[in-house]
């Protein structure tokens, strides 16, 4: 049995090599990156997902060219000025997680707008990850520890989604990454400490709701123990 209101991460990967095996410009990749995210955000609610969490923008990303920077900015500003209705529509509530401070104004104020604008969505918890870098904000959640207090696991997990703009999710259950990369790429370090994890090949402006559907099929078959042993059957008994 699936569990209700999973929490899904998704490492959006694969749309440059998606679009050089066509011939053509990697802007067109993220193009299409961005057809693909509507597709899932729209697939997700139905499937059980309570709280997905995208992958859009990496600290790392800065160290791209500055044209595919400034292409991947404009998309991010573009997607939210014409996501933010569909999303008050659909119950969507939209938080963007990461740094603010490098990014351009009028796409902080374009993020501010639309964050207020979702806030009473129910359906969905959207979460898009932009300037992102758990590393950092694991570090900066460290920072701001109390001496006097001793913080838990949950406790610490809350402010670690407080210090990047966003509000406390539950742990990680599921995550994917497309385009055939095995690694994390300092995505939900801690947040992922129990989640099951899959790699799959298709890159990512080809991925959509069956292949969402498909990763959640997989993840129903997996047994998560937690350190402990397998959960007793009612055959068990
Ligand atoms: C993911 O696709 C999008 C971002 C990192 C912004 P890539 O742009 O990394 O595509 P590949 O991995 O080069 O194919
Ligand atoms: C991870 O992809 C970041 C996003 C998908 C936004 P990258 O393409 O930047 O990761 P690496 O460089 O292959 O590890
Ligand atoms: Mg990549």
């Amino acid at each position: 049995m699936q569990q209700s209101a999973l929490h899904v991460g998704i490492i959006m990967d694969g749309n440059g090599r998606w679009a050089a095996r066509g011939g053509q410009d990697r802007s067109l990749g993220h193009h299409e990156g961005a057809r693909a995210v509507r597709r899932v955000v729209e697939a997700a609610p139905e499937l059980g997902i309570g709280v997905l969490t995208l992958y859009a923008f990496s600290a790392d990303n800065w160290r791209r060219p500055p044209a595919e920077v400034a292409v991947l900015m404009r998309l991010f500003r573009e997607y939210l000025r014409v996501e933010a209705e569909r999303c008050i529509e659909n119950g969507v509530r939209l938080e963007i997680i990461g740094r603010r401070d490098r990014i351009d104004r009028r796409l902080r104020r374009r993020i501010d707008a639309s964050e207020r604008a979702t806030a009473a969505g129910a359906r969905l918890h959207l979460r898009i990850a932009l300037d992102y870098s758990s590393r950092d904000a694991i570090l900066r959640a460290a920072q701001c520890l109390r001496p006097d207090t001793v913080p838990t696991r949950d406790s610490f997990g809350r402010l670690l989604a407080i210090v990047d703009h966003g509000t406390p999710v539950p742990e990680l259950d599921l995550l994917i990454r497309t385009g055939g990369e095995r690694r994390l790429s300092d995505f939900l370090l801690w947040e992922a400490a129990y989640a099951e994890l899959l790699f799959v090949e298709r890159m990512w402006p080809d991925f959509g709701a069956e292949d969402l559907a498909q990763a959640l099929g997989e993840f129903a078959t997996r047994e998560r123990r937690y350190g402990g042993l397998r959960p007793a059957t009612a055959d068990a008994c």
